[in-house]
C-alpha cells in the first residue's frame, strides 16, 4: 500500500468509527451529540472516499448499512422487507444530477415524481395480518427492529383494524412516528414542572416516548403517525403508482400527508420544495426537507435498490438550522413572576438564513446539564419560530480556566431592581424577590395582561408598556383604565390616530369573560386552560377569591402546587387592592350556572 493510499485508508477508518459512535447516540440513545449537518458532512465524506476507492469498501461500513443495531430490552422483529434509508441532496444542482442519472438508466425525457414532506420523526413498520395490527417495529438496523407493538397500540391515529373490506392477507405499512410542535412544548412544560428531563426537540421526544418499556408511559405522550409507503404485501389490491398506494393507506384509516403532490418532472419538485420551505414554520410538525419518489412502481422496480437506499427516491434537505458560535456572556431576563431566565449572548451567527445573537438557556438545571460556560464554543439551533437554543458545547474548544456558570453567584441581586434573588427549596426557578417593586416584573405582568388571549388590548405592546411604566403612568393593572388619550400621545413616536385606537381598545376590553380575566391576572402556573377550568368551576370571581386549598384542588387538573400559587396570589394585599379597583372598572362576564352553588 502506498503512503497516499494508507492515509486514505486511515481517514476512512476514522470516519467509520466516528459515524458508528454517532449512529449509536442517534438511534439507540435518542441523544445525538452532533448536529444533523455535521453528521451529514462526515457521512458524505466517507461516501465520497469510498466512491473514489471502491476497493476499500467493506460490508460493515456504515454506508452499507442503515443505522445502528437494535437495543436489547425490546424483543427483535425481522422486517419482511428491509427498511431502507434515503440518499440526501442539499442543492438544486445535486437534485438535477439525481434526475439525470435515473433518466439515463431508464432512457426517459422526464420522470413523474410523488413529492411529500420529509417528516422529522422516526421510522416505524406496522404488520397487519388479515386486517388486524399484529406487530409494530422500529427500523433498527434496517433488517431487524425492536418490537414496540404495545406502545404503538396506544397511538390513536393508528387503526387497530384496517378500515377497508377485503384487506390483504398481510401488509407492512411504513411511516414516521412524530410529535406535533405544540404537543412537544406542552410535554416539556409538564416535564419541567415535574422536575423531569427536558427533550431537546420533538423528534427526540417522539423517540423517547415510543421506546418506553412501559406502554402506560407512551399512552400519556401525544404521538402521531404519518404513513408514506408499504413494505412486503401478500394479496390485496394491485398498485401501479406510489400515489395510489398513499390513497389506499388513507382509505385504510391512516394519516397520509395532505401536502403530497404528483409532479410531472424535476422542475415541479423544485417548485414544490420552495412551497413547503415557505410553509415550514406554520406546519404543526417538524419537517427537514422533501422526499421525491419515482411515481411509477414499474420504473421503481427497474431502478432497484442499492445496499442502504433505493435508487428511485431522494431526500431534498433544508439547509442546516444549526450553526457553531461563541458564548460572549450570560445575562438573565426577569419574567412576570420574577423568575430569572438565563440568556446566552452570542457572537452573531446566521442560522438557516436568520442572524442569531441570543439563545435561551432555560434555567440553572439546563445550564448545569449542558454545562454551558462563558467563552464556550457552542452549537445553536433555531427550530421554526421558536427562540434559538444552545444544543451543546463543543468541549474540544473549551478554554482553560473557564468555570461553570451559577446564576445565584453571578446575580445575587436582581439586575433590574436590585432586590435579593432567591431559590425556593426544591424548586428549579430562581426568582427576584422585588415583586411589584421590580419594573421588569411590572412590565412583563402588564404585557401579559394586555395580550391577545388575555384582555386583548390591541396596540399595547412591549415597547409602549415599557415607556408608560418608565414615565410613572403605569404600575398596576387598574392604572391602564385610568389612562387618558393624552397620556398615550405623550409617548415616543405615537401618532394621534394610534393613540385614539389604543384608547378605544382599552375601553373595548372592559367587557371580558371571567376566564380571560383570571388568565390575564398572570397567576403563576395558571395558563389559559386552568383559567377556563377555574371559571367553569366557581362561576364567580368572589367565590374563586375566597376558595380554600381543598376546594381549589377539586377543580380538574389542579394539584396542590397550583392551588397554593392561586391562594398565595389572592392573599397578597397589593393584588387584592388592584383586583378590587379592576372589578369596579370592568364588566366581568361570569358563566351561567344552575345554582352557582359549588362548595367553596
Ligand atoms: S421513504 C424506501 N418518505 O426519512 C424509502 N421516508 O432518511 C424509505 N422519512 O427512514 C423512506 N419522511 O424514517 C420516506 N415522506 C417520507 C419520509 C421518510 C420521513 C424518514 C424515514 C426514513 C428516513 C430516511
Amino acid at each position: 500500500m502506498g503512503s497516499e493510499e494508507k492515509k486514505i485508508s486511515e481517514e476512512i477508518e476514522q470516519l467509520r468509527s466516528e459515524i458508528r459512535i454517532h449512529n449509536e447516540h442517534y438511534y439507540l440513545r435518542d441523544n445525538p451529540v452532533i448536529s444533523d449537518a455535521e453528521y451529514d458532512r462526515l457521512f458524505r465524506r466517507l461516501q465520497e472516499l469510498e466512491a473514489k476507492y471502491p476497493e476499500l469498501i467493506t460490508p460493515d461500513s456504515p454506508t452499507q448499512q442503515v443505522g445502528a443495531h437494535p437495543e436489547r430490552q425490546f424483543s427483535s422483529v425481522q422486517h419482511a422487507q428491509p427498511m431502507l434509508s434515503l440518499n440526501n441532496v442539499f442543492s438544486e444542482q445535486e437534485l438535477v444530477d439525481f434526475d439525470l442519472r435515473i433518466r439515463k438508466i431508464l432512457g426517459k425525457d422526464h420522470i413523474e415524481y410523488l413529492a411529500e414532506p420529509k417528516m422529522d420523526g422516526l421510522a416505524i413498520s406496522l404488520l397487519y395480518v388479515r386486517g388486524e395490527l399484529r406487530v409494530a417495529a422500529t427500523r433498527g438496523d434496517g433488517r431487524t427492529g425492536e418490537n414496540v407493538t404495545g406502545n404503538v397500540r396506544t397511538i390513536s391515529s393508528i387503526p387497530g383494524r384496517l378500515l377497508v373490506g377485503n384487506p390483504p392477507e398481510s401488509i407492512e405499512i411504513r411511516g414516521e412516528i412524530y410529535m406535533n410542535k405544540a404537543d412537544f412544548q406542552e410535554l416539556n412544560r409538564r416535564q419541567s414542572l415535574a422536575g423531569e428531563k427536558l427533550f431537546a426537540n420533538p423528534r427526540n421526544a417522539a423517540a423517547g416516548s415510543l421506546r418506553q418499556l412501559d406502554p402506560a408511559v407512551t399512552a400519556r405522550r401525544p404521538l402521531s403517525m404519518m404513513c408514506y409507503g408499504i413494505g412486503a404485501v401478500q394479496g390485496g389490491p394491485k398498485f401501479q403508482r406510489q400515489d395510489e398506494i398513499l390513497d389506499y393507506l388513507a382509505e385504510c384509516g391512516f394519516n397520509v400527508n395532505e401536502l403530497r403532490s404528483v409532479e410531472s418532472d424535476i422542475s415541479g419538485c423544485m417548485a414544490y420544495f420552495r412551497r413547503i420551505e415557505q410553509q415550514r414554520a406554520q406546519l404543526p410538525y417538524d419537517i427537514d426537507g422533501a422526499v421525491y419518489k419515482v411515481n411509477s412502481l414499474d420504473l421503481q422496480n427497474e431502478l432497484g435498490t442499492l445496499s442502504r437506499a433505493p435508487r428511485w427516491a431522494i431526500a431534498h434537505k433544508f439547509p442546516a438550522e444549526e450553526a457553531v458560535t461563541e458564548v460572549r456572556s450570560i445575562d438573565v431576563q426577569v419574567g412576570r413572576t420574577g423568575v430569572l431566565t438565563p440568556v446566552a449572548r452570542l457572537l452573531p451567527v446566521t442560522v438557516g438564513g436568520v442572524t442569531v445573537s441570543n439563545a435561551t438557556l432555560h434555567n440553572q438545571d439546563e445550564l448545569n446539564r449542558k454545562d454551558i460556560r462563558i467563552g464556550d464554543t457552542v452549537v445553536v439551533r433555531r427550530a421554526g419560530d421558536v427562540i434559538p437554543e444552545v444544543v451543546r458545547v463543543v468541549l474540544e474548544k473549551r478554554q482553560e480556566g473557564s468555570r461553570p456558570f451559577s446564576i445565584l453567584e453571578r446575580f445575587p441581586n436582581c439586575p433590574v431592581c436590585g432586590s435579593p434573588v432567591r431559590q425556593v427549596e426544591g424548586e428549579v426557578a430562581i426568582r427576584c424577590s422585588g415583586g411589584l417593586k421590580c419594573p421588569a416584573q411590572i412590565k412583563q405582568r402588564l404585557w401579559h395582561f394586555a395580550s391577545r388571549k388575555a384582555m386583548d388590548i390591541d396596540g399595547m405592546g412591549e415597547k409602549l408598556i415599557s415607556q408608560l411604566v418608565d414615565s410613572g403612568r403605569l404600575k398596576r393593572f387598574s392604572d391602564i383604565y385610568r389612562l387618558k388619550e393624552r397620556d398615550l400621545m405623550d409617548m415616543d413616536r405615537m401618532a394621534e390616530k394610534s393613540a385614539q385606537n389604543i384608547y378605544e381598545s382599552i375601553q373595548n376590553s372592559r367587557k371580558v369573560s371571567l376566564s380571560r380575566f383570571i388568565y390575564a391576572l398572570g397567576i403563576p402556573q395558571v395558563g389559559e386552560a386552568t383559567a377556563h377550568a377555574l371559571s367553569q368551576h366557581f362561576c364567580s370571581l368572589d367565590r374563586l377569591i375566597s376558595a380554600d386549598l381543598e376546594s381549589l384542588t377539586k377543580v380538574p387538573d389542579i394539584g396542590p402546587v397550583v392551588a397554593a400559587e392561586i391562594r398565595q396570589f389572592f392573599d397578597d394585599s397589593d393584588n387584592r387592592k388592584d383586583i378590587d379597583t379592576l372589578v369596579e372598572k370592568l364588566n366581568i362576564q361570569e358563566p351561567e350556572s344552575d345554582s352557582k352553588a359549588v362548595d367553596s
